[in-house]
């Protein structure tokens, strides 16, 4: 019989292969699916890579009392239950708006947008992706500050977009690197393909830094004022926006817009509740609410219906606050826990190795000496993980052509305290072997 099942499951000699798409081809090897896979190849390893949240703080009790709540009664239960709206639950929308103001330290009035500015998404993730597939034809350009979310990297390869990198430092993207690129650009007239500025504004996934407060208006007007035949969108990813930990409150680069026509501003629940419910939102300018909804009508007319009112009662109730300043206390420790191991591991290594004081979020980022390369190929990696069992993510993976290769993103997000100090100490044991 195993036989029979496998000789129905292989093709047949003759059968030609599927004809696949550009897109397909364009998506392949994506660095996040070779990066699960190291982590499960390596499961004795202890994990700076994993980009996972706190497994401790996840929310399961305030869970358990808003699905009870939701199913409390038969009738809106069954509500609940049912399809939603491709754009998503009014009742969540109108509880983000109360949500984000609180956010931007102003009234709802003050905001000014009403909920039809806003999609809600499975994940932020959906977000980008949807964005990326509305605006990029083949060839039109993205700029990014380098290095940036490599998740997205991989979406931009998947529609054929070229990324092209501006300068950041320890205060996010550099407001003359982005003009001079701007300016380059429209020298040599090809200013007509860019179609987006991409930033991850706050405590950044790779590096955890945040865009300063005084070059967030300047990045906006400056965007502003280079969208002369066609919109460059700024596409502002504030996805670790309300893991604050220290250090100044910024306000978004959304709000540096008062009309709201420039800027999406992108969120989620992932970081801040629990990612399983897949929940982030965006704040759209007007142009682009329809092409938003048009194309996630083709892929899924509407996520979860059902997580959406769960997080809405969660909101409703206060429960989500209090949530958040739970989390980001963990999290402060954890931070404090990885700085103070850098500290300590590398303290005969100062001039060697260095990396950024994240105010939020969940990453630090380390730069090596320029002759230890960090990717999944190198020694280094191989005697990190194969010996001292500590795994990291690369930093070349955050950059569009691998143009850097002596960096790595370390996350405190997953282990404990302990955990932390231990991997610290093993990754230090692998840096000085590499060294030697
Ligand atoms: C910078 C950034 N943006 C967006 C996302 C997407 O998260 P989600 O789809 O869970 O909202 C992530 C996830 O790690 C991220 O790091």
């Amino acid at each position: 019989m195993g036989t029979a099942d496998n000789e129905t499951l292989s093709p047949a000699p003759s059968s030609p292969a599927p004809s696949f798409s550009q897109r397909r081809e364009w998506s392949q090897d994506q660095a996040i699916s070779y990066l699960m896979a190291q982590g499960i190849e390596n499961p004795d390893c202890l994990s700076l890579a994993a980009g996972f949240v706190d497994f401790e703080t996840l929310p399961v009790e305030l869970s358990r009392k808003a699905y009870a709540e939701l199913l409390d009664d038969p009738q809106t239960a069954r509500k609940y239950l049912q399809y939603g709206t491709t754009a998503g639950s009014d009742r969540l929308r109108d509880q983000l708006i109360k949500h984000l103001a609180k956010l931007e330290e102003t009234t709802v009035e003050e905001l000014g947008i009403d909920r039809n500015q806003l999609v809600l998404t499975t994940g932020s993730q959906q977000l980008l992706a949807i964005l990326a597939d509305v605006l990029f034809d083949p060839g039109d350009i993205c700029l990014v500050a380098a290095p940036t979310y490599f998740v997205f990297l991989g979406v931009l390869a998947g529609v054929g977009a070229e990324v092209i990198t501006v300068e950041g430092d320890e205060g996010g993207i550099k407001v003359d690197a982005l003009e001079a690129q701007l300016e380059q650009l429209k020298q040599e007239g090809i200013l007509s393909r860019v179609k987006m500025l991409y930033l991850v504004s706050y405590y950044e996934n790779p590096t955890g830094v945040s865009v300063d407060a005084d070059r967030r208006q300047p990045i906006v007007d400056l965007v502003t004022k280079y969208s002369t035949d066609h919109q460059i969108v700024l596409l502002e990813d504030a996805a670790y926006r309300e893991l604050r930990y220290d250090g100044p409150k910024l306000p978004s680069l959304w709000s540096c817009d008062p009309t709201h026509s420039q800027v999406v501003l992108a969120q989620t629940f992932s970081k801040s509740f629990a990612p399983g419910f897949r929940t982030g939102f965006g704040v759209l300018p007007k142009s682009l609410v329809q092409p938003v909804i048009d194309r996630k009508g083709n892929e899924d007319f509407g996520s979860s219906h059902f997580n959406q009112n769960l997080i809405a009662t969660v909101l409703e109730r206060g429960w989500y606050e209090d949530h958040v300043f739970e989390v980001c206390e963990n999290y402060q420790k954890k931070r404090d826990a990885m700085l103070a191991a850098l500290a300590e591991e590398f303290s005969d290594l100062q001039q060697e190795v260095s990396w950024f004081v994240p105010h939020g979020g969940l990453y630090v980022w380390l730069s090596v000496p320029e002759k230890l390369e960090t990717g999944f190929n190198s020694e280094l990696f191989a005697y990190a993980t194969n010996v001292e069992k500590v795994m990291y993510v690369p930093g070349q993976l955050c950059y569009p052509h691998a143009e850097r290769k002596n960096q790595m993103r370390l996350s405190f997000g997953v282990l404990n305290p302990d955990g932390i100090r231990l991997g610290i100490a093993r990754l230090a044991n692998s840096i000085r072997h590499s060294l030697k």
